[in-house]
């Protein structure tokens, strides 16, 4: 089974407008023939600058959130509508940090994944265990039940639209890769718990990236891993040479 193969960058809450402009400007010729996905969740503010230097090029932008709601009263959010007349093709939902820190719940995700399906922007569900969880044998559950409750009810024919990021909590920001062996037996559970939900052969053409402390020295090895199609890389995605050389060998064979 060949899946598409992705490098995501989030960007996070970092660079304005004129930086995330000069970084597509940097970042375009580097990855021309890249045959990997190269996919960038930028802050609001550059997502039309962004997508506008991006357009003829490789590289697709993207949101890192959105409201599930079409329009209304929500002071500070973002629709879904908004985000593609901007240019943004994708987001990503239910991040760590959204969860953790802005108290998003996998019922809020599970709204934002419909949304967004609904407007055509393809949406990238993060989920992954803590440190905690992981100790106490909690990790394949956690990610069972963050999976199932933001993607249950979903219908068939839209699953493949979707990509899922395992990131686990404790390997975010921290410089703690997750080895290769513990991503791919959680990204093989991760497909076990698509096919449940979709059916074995969806499961199989739907592509899971690995997050958390991806840099270009451990790349390989994450990516060589059978259940791994790509990564969602953080601080490494801000350095345009750097996230080329991820975005490059991402683009192995499978
Ligand atoms: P780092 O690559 O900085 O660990 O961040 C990972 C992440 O949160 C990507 O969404």
């Amino acid at each position: 089974m060949t899946r598409q193969l992705y490098a995501v960058g989030n960007w996070k809450m970092y660079k304005t407008s004129r930086e995330a402009t000069q970084y597509i400007e940097e970042l375009a010729p580097l990855v021309e023939n890249c045959r990997a996905h190269v996919y960038l969740a930028v802050p609001y503010t550059s997502i039309a600058p962004a997508s506008h230097y991006a357009k003829d090029t490789q590289i697709v932008i993207g949101a890192q959130n959105m409201h599930d709601a079409r329009e209304g009263a929500f002071t500070g959010e973002v629709a879904s509508l908004m985000l593609k007349e901007a240019g943004a093709k994708f987001t990503l939902l239910g991040h760590s940090e959204r969860r953790q820190q802005f108290r998003e719940t996998d019922a809020a995700i599970h709204k934002k994944v419909l949304r967004a399906l609904q407007d055509d922007i393809q949406p990238i569900v993060c989920v992954g265990e803590t440190w905690q969880e992981r100790e106490k044998g909690q990790a394949e559950e956690v990610l069972r039940n963050q999976i199932m409750a933001c993607l249950g009810e979903i219908p068939k024919e839209e699953a493949e639209k979707i990509l899922l990021a395992y990131e686990p909590v404790w390997a975010i920001g921290t410089g703690k890769t997750a080895t290769p062996e513990i991503a791919q037996a959680m990204h093989a559970h991760c497909r076990e718990i698509l096919g449940e939900l979709f059916g074995k052969r969806k499961a199989n053409t739907i592509s899971i990236l690995y997050g958390g402390s991806v840099k270009p020295d451990n790349v390989a090895e994450l990516i060589a891993e059978k259940d791994i199609d790509g990564v969602l890389v953080g601080g490494a995605s801000l350095d345009p040479a750097t996230f080329a050389k991820i975005a490059h060998h991402c683009e192995k064979g499978k």
